[in-house]
């Protein structure tokens, strides 16, 4: 069997690599030929922990091959893994140009029974469109070939995304057809026989699953981060109240840390697009519009305090340590920090900014505030002469800093903790006007 993943940003090459690595041929095919030629060099357009390592070595076994032919992909592979960008439309809902666009390629080149699986994370009802659009090409073309579309939602994170595929909590294989889900069982083979879960629906579930799943994780964390806020007012300690939850197991302890809200490509265009979808049925899905809600004025609540208690920010200078929306990754797609220096710049701050891998993006989404933003080497030239340091995102080497080297490079001694990285250490209070999240 031979797979190709067309789309080789971040799901499509994380796939792609990993696929090769269960023991497939994989090809991983691109319109972009920089991107491929990159590839083609060794090199891994983005940036995730492990991934170039398992590249290298499929390369180098001949199971993995980089290339830019569309018409060799769809007609040399028995399953076609759709893995294209659907970037959020002015309304918020998902642009389905690219993925339309590789199913009339797959009906254009298609030349024997094939598997046409969708990883992107598309609007409920997105495998129908698929299926109609080749055929319709299969209509013009005067000609009648057999296929199937299977729905196969991808769970991973950045930062973790290598783990995150090599052993998934589950696989979810949507298809309205046996021979598809026997293939696809082959397809992950690695993962069928090792007992990892799998669960088998039709399509329309499949793709609601995926924005069921991350719509949920955004609101449990909009709902710890509306605890933090009220723990703040009565002297209650967020992290503790999270803990205990977490001890219920129908709870459970993960996602639930405060902070600035949560960011990245995910969380913020699922819950958008589900609320969308819902609206053209006619219906309001109010707790993921309350997340939303609740989340974009959490961002705006860290500058709001931070203004309070520096009382206003006019010719202040600001430490942002953190830019990417979370830690091991470089991506700043709405990232809190992107947010909160516009909120500051707005009301007069100057920012020095630092990130170990966010600087290149945070850069250009920030393009128009670049007056007020110096970027620096590291967290220390970031701190020096400042007036308040900001911990936006948790990158492991912020816990690590030395508080005292800090205080002395330091013009006024404010730290914001948006992470709670410092909170329980004794010496930050003492040394420093410590604000955590959520606690006092
Ligand atoms: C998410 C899902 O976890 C993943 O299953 C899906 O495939 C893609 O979307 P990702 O966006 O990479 O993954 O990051 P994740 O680790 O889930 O974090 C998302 C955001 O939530 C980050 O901004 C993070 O800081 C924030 N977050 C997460 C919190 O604020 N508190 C938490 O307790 C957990």
């Amino acid at each position: 069997m031979k797979i190709g993943v067309v789309g080789t940003g971040y799901v499509g090459l994380v796939q792609g690599i990993i696929l090769a690595e269960f023991g497939q041929q994989v090809i991983c095919m691109d319109v972009e030929k920089d991107k491929i030629d990159l590839l083609n060099k060794g090199i891994v357009p983005i940036y995730e922990p492990g991934l170039k390592a398992i590249m290298d070595r499929n390369v180098e076994a001949g199971r993995l091959t980089f290339m830019t032919d569309m018409e060799y992909t769809v007609q040399n592979c028995d399953v076609i893994f759709i893995a294209v960008g659907t970037p959020p439309k002015e309304d918020g809902s998902a642009d389905l140009t690219y993925v339309i666009d590789v199913a009339k390629n797959i009906g254009k080149f298609v030349n024997s029974y094939k598997v046409v699986v969708n990883k992107s994370t598309v609007p409920i009802g997105t495998g129908q469109l698929v299926k109609e659009t080749i055929q319709s090409i299969f209509n013009v073309r005067n000609k009648e070939y057999s296929f199937d579309i299977v729905s196969n939602p991808e769970f991973l994170r950045e930062g973790k995304a290598v783990s995150d595929c090599l052993s998934p909590d589950r696989v979810i294989i949507g298809s309205e057809s046996e021979r598809a889900a026997e293939i696809m069982k082959q397809v992950y083979k690695v993962l069928y026989q090792n007992d990892t879960p799998f669960v088998f629906t039709d399509i329309q579930t499949a793709e609601m699953i995926k924005y069921a799943a991350n719509s949920f994780l955004a609101v449990k964390i909009s709902f710890i981060n509306e605890m933090a806020l009220l723990a703040e007012k009565v002297d209650a300690n967020v992290q503790k109240i999270a803990l205990a939850m977490g001890m219920d197991e129908r709870i459970s302890p993960k996602f639930l840390q405060a902070g600035p809200g949560y960011g990245g490509s995910c969380f913020p265009k699922d819950t958008n697009d589900i609320v969308e979808i819902a609206k053209k049925y006619g219906e309001e899905l109010k707790v993921i519009q309350g997340a939303i809600d609740a989340n974009k004025k959490q961002k705006l609540r860290m500058v709001e305090k931070m203004m309070k208690s520096m009382n206003g920010m006019k010719g202040k200078t600001i430490a942002i340590l953190g830019l990417s929306f979370k830690p091991e990754t470089d991506d700043c797609r709405d990232a809190p920090s992107i947010d909160i220096i516009k909120g500051l710049c707005d009301k007069g701050a100057s920012i020095k900014a630092y990130c170990p891998q966010g600087m290149k993006e945070a850069q250009w989404r920030l393009a128009e505030f670049a007056q007020s933003i110096t970027y620096c080497e590291d967290e220390y030239e970031a701190i020096e002469n400042v007036d308040a340091a900001v911990f936006v995102t948790e990158w492991h080497q912020f816990r690590e800093i030395s508080l005292t080297k800090m205080k002395s490079l330091m013009k006024d001694h404010y730290i914001f903790d948006l992470r709670n990285l410092h909170a329980n250490n004794k010496v930050v209070r003492q040394l420093y006007k410590y604000y955590p999240v959520g606690r006092r």
